[in-house]
């Protein structure tokens, strides 16, 4: 958006006249840069609103969240940064109640006393990233959808087909939000293991191509449901709060997490080992797929989101392994699962 050279005049004119009168409004020079900071972001998100209301409300908390970040880098005080991404104009209320959708309060159905095949793995790779073995799908966008879930239980369940077959196949997550619906549901939340238990019963899953995400709720389609792909055969919950546990699974397959993603922190994450803060408040479902160390020592999980490649690290977030708390970094080792072929 390149701006012509009257507007670049008349800035100009506002900061020099914003520096001049810098003394008695303090205000006028960032608010003026900051105008123009929301300009160009909203061009470059492809962002409008629907009137000027609106626009003047959703300035107001881009600027806030802004000064958040810039003030949050400046301080260098973590080993992680934030960046102005595509979430800058949303509250962290906002945020929360339509990029999560992990369901921490309900239970699947029936809580068997799983078995844990790894128990007894006693050597790991020192690091694992599942990327590099070809067994992990590009990362996707659940848009204004809290269908998480979804998205974790199919990145864990194109994991193990890929390892099982040979063969790396995306699969469908609008599957799951419309026909999964017996205890997850949609759009409004749901639970990897439910969804796991659904793909059990249903005998396997589509591809992302033949059911494409749309990231609404939407009717069953039988018909495209009919052609199926990818099966599990079962499913094991990794047991809680032990991320040696953690480690023994996701040594060998990607493993679907659920975490506390609800921070201001974790809405502008960017790059670096996220240390928090964070609670244990599971409202987000990932897919933890791999670990490994930093030069400067420090461990960390490799996390694949569902909010696009413009998040984070391409799409994935490096969160601090082998912290003091057993439910590990933002609970990440509470309600682990994987499914089995
Ligand atoms: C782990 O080892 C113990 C002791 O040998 C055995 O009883 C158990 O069945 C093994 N568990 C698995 C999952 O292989």
């Amino acid at each position: 958006m390149a701006l012509t050279s009257s507007w670049k005049l008349i800035l100009a004119a506002i900061v020099v006249l914003g520096m001049w009168a810098s003394q008695s409004t303090a205000r006028t020079l960032p608010d003026a840069s900051m105008v123009e900071k929301h300009e160009q972001w909203m061009a470059q998100f492809g962002r409008s609103y629907k009137d000027d209301a609106e626009k003047a409300m959703r300035f107001k908390i881009f600027k806030d969240n802004v000064e958040y970040i810039q003030s949050f880098n400046e301080a260098g005080a973590k080993p992680y940064k934030l960046a102005i991404n595509k979430f800058a104009d949303l509250t962290n209320e906002e945020f929360k109640a339509s990029r999560n959708g992990y369901k921490m309060g309900s239970h699947p159905k029936s809580p068997k006393v799983s078995s844990f095949k790894y128990a007894n793995v006693s050597a790991v790779p020192a690091s694992m990233d599942w990327r590099t073995k070809g067994a992990v799908t590009a990362v996707k966008d659940q848009g204004q959808c809290g269908c998480c879930w979804a998205f974790s239980a199919v990145a864990a369940t194109e994991g193990i087909n890929q390892l099982t077959t040979g063969k790396l196949i995306s699969l469908s997550e609008q599957e799951l939000v419309d026909c999964d619906t017996s205890e997850d549901q949609g759009c409004n939340g749901g639970l990897m293991d439910d969804a796991f238990e659904f793909i059990i019963g249903n005998k396997g899953l589509t591809t992302e191509s033949n059911y494409p995400y749309q990231g609404v709720d939407a009717t069953c389609n039988t018909k495209k449901e009919s052609s199926r792909v990818a099966k599990i055969t079962g499913y094991e919950d990794v047991p809680a709060n032990s991320e040696s546990a953690l480690l023994k699974a996701v040594a060998n397959q990607p493993v679907s997490v659920a975490i506390d993603a609800g921070e201001s922190d974790f809405q502008f994450y960017s790059s670096g080992v996220f240390t928090g803060e964070c609670g244990t408040e599971l409202d987000h479902g990932v897919t933890a797929v791999g670990y490994g160390k930093t030069s400067d020592g420090t461990k960390y999980w490799l996390v694949k989101n569902s909010w696009g490649s413009s998040w984070g690290e391409n799409g994935y977030i490096r969160m601090e392994r082998d912290i003091d708390a057993a439910e590990g970094l933002c609970g990440i080792a509470m309600q682990a699962s994987y499914p089995t072929a």
